[in-house]
């Protein structure tokens, strides 16, 4: 597995990193969040040795990570870093050969990924004269050329259109079942949401919240019991005197409860106004997650 241990990074006086550390298992997609600034960019580039930390360590596999390691980890930045005048294919299999590939391998890899991603017959093009988006790709297609072990992909996303996200995220999930740990940036939640298996949320310098997001939502304080009564108006849950109203209209009343094992004297309640439609405890979505975290 990918452990950031203790990292900690100043730029001058301002302390960007203070003791983050948080795992990425193999297989494991892990969406790591924060505001502009939080420091994803920093923690990222610290991994492939782009910038060093003060202290605390990056380890693979139980091993702190040296110039060897490195080459096994394929590192996306966020400043697109490609040869505008270069052609695509070769500008790929140059990263490839960088990160210990022979030529042939290198210029297989190249071609298999250049047709995944439908730009088969751009390999010759010079880069500048590919869409953004595709540009994006090649990008893409630089950090995965060498077939890494460890995926670290700063803002992937960013940028790409719905056929584009669904494209690298199908790329990214077959990686990751072959027990690649895929960690990448956004600030897409809804994306992180729906494509990642474990979460990390930085904010002040720390890791805030991180794990599963299953994990996250029973952590969430302020859960909310979702009850729905059609026709009925909240007074029901304004009486129940051990129930506070968030809100209540159109039938719907989301109430929060000190003790939350009392949700079923709110349902009992509930029946005795009227057929009760939905009940249930209110999935906090990452966003809703992600407010609380920061907010903490
Ligand atoms: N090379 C640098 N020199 C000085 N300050 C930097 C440098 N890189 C990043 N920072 C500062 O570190 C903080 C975190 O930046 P960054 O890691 O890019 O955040 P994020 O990727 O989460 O938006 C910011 O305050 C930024 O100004
Ligand atoms: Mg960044």
């Amino acid at each position: 597995m990918l452990e950031f241990d203790g990292i900690r990074k100043s730029y001058g006086m301002n302390l960007v990193l203070d003791h983050v550390s948080f795992t990425v298992t193999p297989g494991q997609m892990y969406g790591f969040c924060g505001a502009n600034g939080a420091g994803k960019t920093t923690t990222m580039r610290i991994a492939p040795g782009l910038a060093r930390a003060d202290s605390g360590e990056v380890r693979w596999e139980g091993r702190v990570v040296d110039l060897e390691l490195r080459r096994r980890i394929g590192y996306m930045p966020e400043e697109r870093g490609l040869y505008p005048k270069m052609p695509v294919a070769e500008q790929l299999e140059y990263f490839a050969r960088l990160h210990g590939m022979n030529a042939a391998a290198a210029r297989r890899s190249a071609t298999d990924l250049l047709d995944g991603m439908g730009l088969g017959d751009r390999s010759k093009d010079a880069l500048e004269k590919l869409s953004l988006g595709n540009q994006q790709r090649v990008q893409l297609a630089a950090a995965l050329v060498s077939n890494p072990d460890v995926l670290i992909l700063d803002e992937p996303f960013s940028g790409l259109d719905p056929t584009g996200v669904d494209a690298l995220a199908a790329n990214l999930a077959e990686r990751r079942s072959r027990g690649v740990p895929v960690l990448f940036s956004s600030h897409q939640l809804d994306l992180v949401e729906r494509l990642c298996d474990a979460v990390g949320i930085l904010a002040g310098g720390r890791i805030v919240a991180s794990g599963t997001v299953p994990q996250l939502r029973e952590r969430e304080a302020n859960r909310q019991l979702r009850v729905v009564i059609p026709g009925s108006d909240g007074r029901w849950a304004h009486d129940l005197g051990y129930a506070r109203v968030d809100s209540a209209q159109d039938g719907e009343v989301l109430l929060q409860l000190d003790d939350p094992g009392r949700d079923q004297d709110v349902l009992s309640a509930a029946m005795a106004v009227g057929p009760v439609a939905q009940f249930g405890w209110r999935q906090p979505t990452l966003v809703e997650i992600f407010r609380e975290a920061v907010a903490a």
